[in-house]
């Protein structure tokens, strides 16, 4: 057990997918992995671990924002041994060259956030993905022919804001699309020598307002999830 996990030690893979929302969590493990087991559902933020193709694999939410990411993903790693973690999420598009559904690979997320400051010392104001798992997602979604952009995203502290438009920081750094969670999973996999990736399917097109409908949003990320596990088999 950790502080935020009833997971016993052990009951958790050396590989967490990590979506958001903890139904997207069960969605996943009802619909892709055999032999589940329930391992946590501390705060109704489920954790699941199965066998994806005869892997282990879990997975379990996040939650949102990076001071949620920030708790959950550290212990993963600190308190199960966790190595790698991939986060699966949506997020906004800042340009109309993206498209709804595209999936992007982040290569480096951006951040007004002083999460990875005041945690771990780190100054940066941008903070790349974490070993080779990136590298790994890429060469997945080309033996399977699947689309995917790598880019640099803006991980915000904020959905709902006064002014529209594209941020100063997503501009500095060319980030294409904003999301809410990947700054702070990199910091703690930099901090801890661990691995982090981050995918992403673009639900809203933040000029264009156009948007995945609720009805859509369960099958729209089907191909990020079955790149997710894929890639977890390496
Ligand atoms: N995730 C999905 N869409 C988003 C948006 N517009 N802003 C922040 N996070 C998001």
């Amino acid at each position: 057990m950790s502080v935020h996990i009833a997971a016993k030690k052990g009951e958790i893979a050396k590989t967490v997918l990590q979506p958001g929302d903890p139904l997207r969590a069960k969605y996943i493990a009802d619909n892709f992995l055999n032999e589940v087991r329930l391992v946590s559902k501390t705060r109704n933020i489920y954790y699941f671990t199965g066998l994806y193709k005869g892997k282990e694999i879990s997975v379990g939410a996040s939650g949102m924002g990076a001071p949620s990411i920030g708790i959950y993903s550290y212990e993963l790693y600190t308190e199960y041994n966790v190595d790698t973690i991939i986060r699966i999420g949506t997020c906004g598009g800042y340009t109309s060259e993206l498209n709804l559904f595209d999936v992007l690979n982040v290569e480096n997320a951006a951040s007004e956030s002083t999460y990875a400051k005041f945690a771990w010392g780190i100054e940066d104001e941008i903070i790349e993905n974490q070993g080779n798992v990136f590298g790994v997602i890429n060469e997945t979604a080309a033996k399977l022919s699947q689309a995917v952009k790598s880019t640099n995203i803006h991980t915000s502290d904020i959905f709902y804001r006064a002014t529209p438009g594209t941020p100063a920081i997503a501009e500095k750094y060319n980030c294409t699309a904003v999301e809410m969670e990947a700054f702070a999973l990199f910091a703690n996999a930099k901090h801890l020598g661990k691995n982090a990736a981050t995918l992403l399917t673009v639900s809203d097109i933040i000029p264009t307002q156009e948007q995945i409908s609720a009805d859509q949003r369960e099958q729209a990320l089907t191909p990020m999830i079955e790149l997710a596990l894929e890639t977890a088999l390496h």
